[in-house]
């Protein structure tokens, strides 16, 4: 890897972050000794985990396209974007209406150095380094004032992001300060793991090694946790599912959905 414009230590290539575990289960080479062991360790406990990964990045997919085609969206914050990897938020929402804008918003430095180099010189995306549990300077931030009006709809994106913010961090406060700068219409669109009915013990024990070894824990939330967050926002059909059952291009396809512990879902605001 080449980062040298990242200072070592807030690579924090000492301790494994959710950015590059994620990376390492999607099959990218943007990962350290230090998360390919800490991933190894989830997926000795739960092997389904690289499938929970694939999962979401193609509810990510189909999501944005939904918000882009059929709710007519035009402005996106994706917050807790990951790595650039295939089917980048703007990729997808540009390819239905092109212009589209997005503001990518990531606290691992990493991201903002990957997609710095791999976002498109055009005006329509930025990346902002920046902590989502104070949403203030996300929301002020210039490129966020430069490419989103908020008197507009908007897409707020949390893609498997909300389980590395614990109770006590206050997860619904800051999706609320997030819904309450945006203009009725906007919506919400997210994806959360929750405990499995079968094989729960894998995905604790999966939730465990984030919390000893990673930057951040991770939280399995229940469905009616997960549902809490779209308060102020009506759910979209087919409401809060597991993830391969949102909206499928193949219906076919999403046959084995609970064995995908991860719930999404998107709503519109009121
Ligand atoms: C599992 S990845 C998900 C990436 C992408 N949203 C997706 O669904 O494919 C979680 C991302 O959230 C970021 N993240 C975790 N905690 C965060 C926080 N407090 N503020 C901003 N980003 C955070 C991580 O750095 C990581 O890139």
């Amino acid at each position: 890897m080449d980062d040298e414009e990242i200072p070592v230590h807030d690579l924090r290539t000492d301790r494994p972050t959710p950015a590059r575990m994620y990376d390492y289960y999607l099959g990218g080479k943007d990962n350290f000794a230090v998360d390919r062991d800490a991933a190894e360790q989830v997926l000795a406990s739960a092997p389904e985990v690289r499938v929970l990964a694939r999962e979401n990045r193609a509810f990510l997919g189909r999501t944005v396209r939904f918000l882009a085609a059929e709710a007519g969206i035009r402005q996106f914050v994706d917050v807790g974007t990951g790595l650039p990897t295939q089917g980048n938020v703007h990729e997808v929402a540009q390819a239905v209406a092109p212009g589209s804008r997005v503001v990518y918003v990531d606290n691992d430095p990493i991201v903002r150095a990957h997609a710095k180099a791999l976002l498109p010189d055009d005006g329509t995306t930025a990346v902002v380094e920046a902590d989502m549990r104070d949403p203030g300077p996300i929301l002020d931030h210039p490129d966020t004032r430069r490419l989103i009006r908020f008197d507009e709809p908007v897409a707020v994106l949390f893609m498997s992001v909300l389980h590395f913010i614990t109770d006590a961090e206050d997860p619904y406060g800051l999706v609320a300060a997030f819904r309450d700068v945006c203009a009725p219409g906007s919506h919400l669109a997210l994806s959360h793991i929750t405990p499995p009915e079968r094989g729960a013990d894998g995905a604790e024990s999966a939730a465990d090694v984030y919390k000893k070894r990673a930057t951040s824990p991770a939280v399995l939330r229940s469905p009616k946790q997960i549902e809490a967050f779209f308060d102020g926002y009506e759910v979209v059909d087919p409401g809060l599912v597991n993830l391969p059952r949102w909206r499928p291009d193949d219906p076919g396809a999403a046959r084995d959905a609970e064995a995908v512990w991860m719930l999404g879902a998107a709503g519109r605001k009121r």
